[in-house]
C-alpha cells in the first residue's frame, strides 16, 4: 500500500474549500496506506503572521483533522516544524530546483503581486522547495490536495526525476490527487476566485454558526438566469453551489439540475445550506469536545514520533546520495 501525504497551511481559519478540496478526501484515503497528514506551520511564516495565531491555528487544524474523522491510530498527525528533516532537507533540495521554475509558480506571483520586491521574504519565493521536502521525506506516491496545489505537486514531480538522474533511485515519485467534483470551491462573494483563508464574506469557515452559514449561501452571488444549470462560464455562481452539493452528496450535476427544474434561486439556495449544515453540524460538535479534552498535543506528539523516524531515514538516504553523510 502506498504512502500517503498532505497538510494545510495554517494562516487562517479553515474553509469549506478546505474541507472538501482536502480535509474530506484524507479521511476517505486515510486507512488506503500509511498516511502522513500534517499541518505546514513553517508554511505559515511565508507572510506575516502573529505567533499567537499561528500556535492557535496550528493546533486547531489538529482539532479539525480530528473532528473529521482522522483516525490518530492509523493516520499520524504532526507539525511540520516538529520534525527537523523537513527544513533540513529543504536545505539541501533548494540547489535542484531554479529561479526560473520558481518565478513561474502561480501561488507565487499571486501572492507577490503587491508587493515590492524588496518586501518579498525569501520564504514566499522558496516556498515550493520546502513543500518538494514535506512531499518527498515519507516516501509518499499518493498526494491529495485541491486543484490550486497541484503545480507545486508537478514541481516536486520535476525535482525527483532530476535528483534521481544525477544521483541513482533515491527519492520515490509522487502524485497529485485531485477529486473529480470540488478541487476548486470558488467564493460565494465573487464565483470567479478560489474560496481562500482570508475573505470572510466569500468563505465559509468551518468554524461559523448553523445561522451564519445559512446566510452566507443564502446571500451567495448568481446571476438572472434563474435556471439551476452547470455552466461555469456563463453561471459561475450557481455552478459553485451546484459544486458544492454535488460532491457533499454524490449527486451529479445533472441530479441536481432535475431536481431543481422549474424552481428558483431561493429554494436551491436553502437546500444547499441543508446539505452544508448537515455536513458541519456534527463535526462542529465533535471539535469543541477535542478542544475541552486537551487530546491535541497527545494526537501531535504521537504523529511527531513516528514521522520523525521515517523522515529521518529518508534524510540519511538523500544525504549519502550526495555525499554528506559521514558516521
Ligand atoms: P492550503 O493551506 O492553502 O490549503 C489546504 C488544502 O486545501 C485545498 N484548498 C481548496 N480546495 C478546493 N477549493 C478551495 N477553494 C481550496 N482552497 C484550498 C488546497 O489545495 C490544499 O490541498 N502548500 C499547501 C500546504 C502544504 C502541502 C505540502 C500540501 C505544504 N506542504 C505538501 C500537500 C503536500 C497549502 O498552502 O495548502
Amino acid at each position: 500500500m502506498d504512502n500517503i501525504l498532505s497538510g494545510i497551511k495554517p494562516t487562517g481559519q479553515l474553509t469549506l474549500g478546505n474541507y472538501i478540496g482536502a480535509i474530506k478526501n484524507f479521511v476517505k484515503v486515510q486507512n488506503e496506506g500509511e498516511s502522513f497528514l500534517f499541518i505546514a506551520d513553517l508554511h505559515a511564516l511565508t507572510l506575516p503572521i502573529e505567533p499567537q495565531t499561528l500556535h492557535d491555528n496550528s493546533r486547531d487544524i489538529a482539532a479539525f483533522y480530528l473532528a473529521a474523522g482522522l483516525n490518530p491510530e492509523k493516520a499520524n498527525i504532526f507539525l511540520q516544524s516538529d520534525v527537523a528533516a523537513h527544513s533540513e532537507l529543504a536545505i539541501i533540495l533548494q540547489n535542484y530546483l531554479y529561479m526560473g521554475e520558481l518565478s513561474r509558480m502561480t501561488q507565487f506571483k499571486d501572492k507577490s503581486a503587491k508587493m515590492k520586491e524588496e518586501a518579498i521574504g525569501l520564504g514566499l519565493f522558496t516556498y515550493p522547495v520546502l513543500m518538494a521536502a514535506d512531499i518527498v521525506l515519507y516516501d509518499s506516491k499518493r498526494i491529495p490536495v485541491g486543484e490550486d496545489q497541484v503545480q507545486h505537486v508537478e514541481l516536486a514531480r520535476d525535482l525527483v526525476k532530476r535528483f534521481n538522474n544525477r544521483y541513482g533511485e533515491t527519492l520515490v515519485m509522487p502524485k497529485a490527487e485531485v477529486a473529480k467534483v470540488g478541487a476548486r470551491i470558488m467564493s460565494l462573494s465573487d464565483p470567479t476566485k478560489k474560496m481562500s483563508k482570508s475573505d470572510p464574506k466569500g468563505d465559509v469557515y468551518l468554524k461559523d454558526s448553523v445561522d451564519v452559514i445559512r446566510k452566507k449561501i443564502m446571500s451567495a452571488v448568481t446571476d438572472m438566469e434563474a435556471k439551476v444549470h452547470y455552466d461555469v462560464e456563463k453561471q459561475p455562481g450557481v455552478s459553485n453551489l451546484m459544486t458544492i452539493m454535488s460532491s457533499l452528496t454524490g449527486k451529479s450535476f445533472e441530479q441536481i439540475e432535475k431536481e431543481f427544474e422549474g424552481k428558483g434561486y431561493g429554494d436551491f439556495k436553502r437546500a444547499v445550506a441543508d446539505v452544508v449544515i448537515a455536513e458541519l453540524a456534527p463535526f462542529k460538535e465533535r471539535y469543541e469536545q477535542i478542544v475541552k479534552s486537551g487530546k491535541v498535543d497527545e494526537v501531535l506528539a504521537k504523529g511527531a514520533k513516528r514521522a520523525n523516524e521515517i523522515a529521518s531515514k529518508t534524510l540519511v538516504r538523500v544525504q549519502k546520495a550526495v555525499g554528506l553523510y559521514h558516521k
